[in-house]
C-alpha cells in the first residue's frame, strides 16, 4: 500500500512537474499578454505582415510604403534587407515612432553561407559531413548576424529526385533518411543552444511540402502524392528539422492533395501542429497567399481567410493579411481568437530571438567589421567545399595532377568569379569568389604554367543565356565564334601537358525558376570537349552544375570527371586543392545521376514492382524496363571515387534474429588498399522483405564517414534498432513488422556486401 502510494506520488509529481511551464515560458508569456492587451486588431495584423526591402530580388512583385507602414504599426518582419546600418535605422523607425515600440525581425535567404559562401546544398550534402554542414550553418548565422539578419530562410529540405526541377540545387537529395539528418544539422548550426545569443538566427524550414515532387521537374507545378509516399518519404525531413527545434517554417507554392500548401489546414494543423508538435510560426512563400487566387480558391479576401484558418501566421509580400482580415472579422469570416494566435506566435518568436530586450542585438557594426568573411570562416569553406566534390571517374590515375604540369585550362567556366558560388548567393560578393585559374594559381604557385582559353559560352543559345543571366549574373557572353574559340582551346591543349576542361551551367540555370527539359551539357561544350580529346591529350573535366547531368557522353568519352557543383566563395582554391592531390576527394552522390532525361524520376530507393529484372538483366520482354536504356542510373546513390581504393570485407551480424526492443550489431572491415590516406563514406541499407505495404528495394538507414589510411583497415560498427526498421504502414501508424530484412553495406548505394537476419514478433 505504501509503495502504491509513493508511486503515485512519483507519477503525480513527474506529470506534475512536466504540465508547469518553464518559468521563462511564463515570464514570455506574461510579457505577450500584456503587450497584446495593448494592441488593436490592425497592430495585431500589422505583425502577420511581411513585406520585402527590395535590396535583392527574390520574386516578381515589390512591396511599396514600408517606412510609413512601419510606423503605422503595419509591418512585422522585413526581408531581403542587408547591413547593420541599414537594419539598425529601419529597427530605429520600429522602435522609436510606432505607437508600440514591438521591434521587427529582419530575415534574408541565407542558405548556404552568407559572405564566406559554402557549397551550394546539394554539394554540401555530398559531404556526408554531418559537423561540417552544422559548422556551416553556425559561420552562416554567425555572419548574417553580424550584419543585423535575425532570421533566414533555411534550410531548405525539399526532397527530390527530379533533376529538370531547378530547385533540386537548393536541396539534401534524394534519401528521406539523410535528408533528415541534414535538416537537423543545419537547424541546430543555425540556432544553436541560445537563441537569444547575438550570432545565433532562427531557422525556417521550408518548402512545406512535397515541392520537390513538382510534376515534369518544372517548377511551381503541381504536386500529387499518395499520404503513403508522404509519410514515408517527402515528409521526413520536414519532421526531423521540426524534431530538433526549427522555430519557423515556410509553406510551398505547390498545392498538397488538391488545397494549395499555403491553405491547407490539415498540412499544417493536422500534420504539423498536431501530430508533430510544432509550435513555432509559420510563414508563406512570397506571395503565396494571392497566388491561391491563380490556382482557383478565391478572391483575395477569401484566400486570406483560407491561409488564416489553414495556420499561416505571416503573410510575405503579398498583403493580403493586412488587406482584408480586418473585413474578414467584420463579415463574421475569421475569428479575433485566430489573428491573436497568430500575432501571439510571431510576438514569441521575437521574444525567442531576445528582440524585446535589445532590438539592435543584431546590429553591431564592430561584429559587422570584423567576423564576416574572415580568413578562418573562409579556411573552413574552401575544407567544405573539397569535401563536397565527387569524382565521377578518374581513368588511369589521371587525377591527380602534378603542380609542375603545363596545363591549358579551359572552357566557358575556367576563369569565372561569377558563376562559382551558385543559386540563392543573395549576400555573397561574386567578383571576390576564387576562380578555378586563381585557385591552380595559389595551389601550383606556377601561374606561367597555365594557358587559359574560354573555349565557348555556357549556352549556345543566345536567347537561353539571357534568360539564366535574368536574375543578375552574366554568363560573361562572348561573341566570337563558336569554332574560333574551339580552335583557340586547341592551340592551348596542344602547348600543354595535359587539359582541364571547367564546363557546365551557370549559376542561374538551377535554382528558382530554373528547370530544364534537356540535362545533357550543353552541345556547343561538347563541341569542345571533343576538340579536346581530338589533341590526344589528357583531359580532365571539372564540373560545375547544380543538378545531376546527364553525363553519358562524357562518361563514354572523357578519361577523368570531378564534380566541383557551385562550390562556395573558396571553390576555386579547393578545387586545386584536390585537382593536386593536397586533398582526397571523398564526396559520394546524394542523387542519382540518370542515364539521359527520360529516365526521371530515378532514385535508388524505388519499388521492387512486380515485373522487376533478374539481377545483372538489362531488358526483358513483359518485365519493368526500357527498350533504349537500362534501368541503372549513370552514378548511383552514394557513388564517388577517391584516390585510393577501399575493400569492405563480409558483414558480420551479432545475430540472426531479434526481438522487439533488442538491437542488432552490424560489423563491416574496410580497408584502405591505394596509395592515399583517404576518407570512405561507409553506407548501411536495409530491405523489408515482406510488408503489409510494398516496401523499398534499399533504404539508407545509418552512415559513417571514416578516415582510413593507406594499408589499414578499419572495422565498422552499426546498430540496428527495432526503431530503424519501422514505417508507416496503410492506416499511418508508425510500427516495424516482424519478417525478413536485409541489410547491406557497401561504399554507393549499387556494390554492397549483404546479409539477413529478421524480426520475431
Ligand atoms: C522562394 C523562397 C524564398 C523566398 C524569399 C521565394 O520565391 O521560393 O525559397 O525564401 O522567395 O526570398
Amino acid at each position: 500500500m505504501k509503495k502504491i502510494s509513493i508511486l503515485m506520488a512519483a507519477i503525480f509529481a513527474a506529470v506534475y512537474l512536466q504540465a508547469q511551464p518553464l518559468p521563462q515560458e511564463v515570464k514570455m508569456k506574461q510579457f505577450i499578454d500584456e503587450l497584446m492587451s495593448k494592441m488593436t486588431l490592425e497592430e495585431k495584423i500589422g505583425q502577420l505582415n511581411l513585406p520585402g526591402a527590395g535590396d535583392f530580388t527574390t520574386g516578381q512583385t515589390a512591396s511599396t510604403d514600408i517606412g510609413k507602414k512601419i510606423i503605422e504599426g503595419k509591418v512585422g518582419g522585413l526581408f531581403n534587407i542587408s547591413t547593420a546600418a541599414k537594419i539598425r535605422s529601419v529597427q530605429q523607425v520600429a522602435v522609436e515612432k510606432s505607437r508600440l515600440k514591438i521591434p521587427l525581425i529582419f530575415g534574408m535567404d541565407v542558405i548556404h553561407g552568407y559572405k564566406s559562401v559554402f557549397p551550394i546544398p546539394l554539394g554540401l550534402s555530398c559531404s556526408w559531413d554531418m559537423e561540417l554542414i552544422e559548422q556551416s550553418a553556425r559561420i552562416a548565422a554567425q555572419e548574417a548576424s553580424a550584419d543585423g539578419i535575425c532570421w533566414t530562410f533555411s534550410p531548405m529540405v525539399d526532397l527530390s529526385r527530379d533533376p529538370r526541377w531547378g530547385r533540386i540545387a537548393e536541396g539534401g537529395g534524394e534519401d528521406p533518411y539523410l535528408g533528415g539528418e541534414i535538416a537537423r544539422a543545419m537547424v541546430r548550426g543555425y540556432q544553436g543552444n541560445d537563441l537569444t545569443a547575438n550570432n545565433t538566427i532562427l531557422a525556417c524550414v521550408k518548402h512545406f511540402a512535397l515541392y520537390g515532387a513538382s510534376e515534369a521537374g518544372r517548377d511551381y507545378n503541381t504536386v500529387d502524392m499518395s499520404r503513403h509516399r508522404m509519410y514515408n518519404e517527402y515528409f521526413l525531413p520536414y519532421k526531423a528539422a521540426v524534431e530538433e527545434g526549427a522555430g519557423s517554417v515556410m509553406a510551398s507554392f505547390n498545392e498538397v492533395d488538391g488545397i494549395p500548401a499555403t491553405g491547407n489546414k490539415w498540412l499544417m494543423d493536422d500534420v504539423l501542429r498536431k501530430q508533430w508538435g510544432f509550435g513555432g510560426f509559420i510563414v508563406t512563400d512570397y506571395t503565396g497567399i494571392n497566388e491561391m487566387i491563380d490556382h482557383g480558391m478565391g478572391d483575395l479576401q477569401t484566400v486570406s481567410a483560407l491561409a488564416l484558418e489553414a495556420g499561416m501566421d505571416m503573410d510575405m509580400v503579398g498583403e493580403g493579411f493586412l488587406t482584408t482580415l480586418h473585413k474578414s472579422v467584420n463579415e463574421g469570416k475569421i475569428t479575433t481568437a485566430q489573428i491573436d494566435a497568430a500575432c501571439r506566435r510571431i510576438l514569441e518568436a521575437k521574444y525567442k530571438l531576445g528582440l524585446f530586450d535589445d532590438p539592435y542585438r543584431y546590429c553591431d557594426p564592430q561584429r559587422a567589421a570584423t567576423e564576416v568573411y574572415t580568413d578562418a570562416n573562409r579556411k573552413i569553406a574552401r575544407q567544405t567545399a573539397a569535401e563536397s566534390f565527387v569524382l565521377l571517374k578518374n581513368e588511369g590515375n589521371i587525377l591527380p595532377l602534378k603542380k609542375n604540369a603545363k596545363i591549358a585550362l579551359v572552357g566557358p567556366l575556367a576563369d569565372d568569379r561569377l558563376n562559382m558560388c551558385g543559386t540563392w548567393t543573395v549576400a555573397g560578393e561574386f567578383e571576390k569568389a576564387i576562380s578555378v585559374h586563381d585557385g591552380i594559381k595559389m595551389v601550383t604557385g606556377k601561374p606561367e604554367n597555365i594557358i587559359v582559353a574560354k573555349g565557348s559560352n555556357i549556352v549556345s543559345d543566345s536567347l537561353l543565356e539571357t534568360r539564366i543571366g535574368m536574375f543578375g549574373k552574366a554568363t560573361g557572353w562572348d561573341s566570337r565564334p563558336a569554332d574560333v574559340m574551339i580552335a583557340e582551346a586547341v592551340k592551348a591543349a596542344e602547348k600543354s601537358d595535359v587539359v582541364i576542361a571547367v564546363l557546365g551551367e551557370a549559376s542561374e540555370s538551377s535554382g528558382e525558376s530554373s528547370s530544364l527539359t534537356n540535362i545533357e551539357i550543353p552541345q556547343n561544350q561538347r563541341d569542345l570537349m571533343q576538340a579536346l580529346l581530338n589533341t590526344g591529350k589528357p583531359v580532365v573535366m571539372v564540373l560545375l552544375t547544380g543538378r545531376p547531368l546527364a553525363l553519358k557522353w562524357e562518361n563514354d568519352n572523357v578519361p577523368a570527371i570531378l564534380n566541383m557543383w557551385f562550390g562556395g566563395s573558396e571553390a576555386g582554391a579547393a578545387v586545386a586543392d584536390v585537382i593536386f592531390g593536397d586533398v582526397v576527394p571523398s564526396g559520394k552522390l546524394t542523387t542519382s545521376f540518370p542515364l539521359n532525361t527520360g529516365q526521371i524520376p530515378i532514385y535508388y530507393n524505388h519499388k521492387n514492382t512486380g515485373r522487376p529484372l533478374a539481377d545483372g538483366q538489362w531488358f526483358s520482354k513483359f518485365r519493368s524496363n526500357y527498350l533504349d536504356v537500362p534501368n541503372e542510373p549513370l552514378y548511383p546513390f552514394g557513388y564517388g571515387l577517391s584516390y585510393t581504393t577501399f575493400t569492405y570485407s563480409d558483414i558480420s551480424l551479432s545475430k540472426n534474429t531479434i526481438k522487439p526492443g533488442e538491437n542488432i550489431e552490424v560489423k563491416v572491415k574496410v580497408s584502405n588498399t591505394g596509395k592515399y590516406d583517404g576518407k570512405e563514406v561507409v553506407q548501411l541499407y536495409i530491405r523489408d522483405m515482406v510488408g503489409t505495404t510494398t516496401r523499398p528495394v534499399k533504404e539508407l538507414k545509418k552512415f559513417e564517414k571514416v578516415m582510413i589510411k593507406k594499408g589499414e583497415t578499419r572495422e565498422i560498427t552499426f546498430k540496428i534498432t527495432e526503431e530503424d526498421l519501422k514505417f508507416y504502414n496503410y492506416n499511418l501508424d508508425f510500427v516495424a513488422e516482424p519478417g525478413d530484412f536485409k541489410v547491406f553495406v557497401g561504399g554507393n548505394s549499387r556494390d554492397v556486401k549483404e546479409a539477413s537476419f529478421s524480426l520475431t514478433k
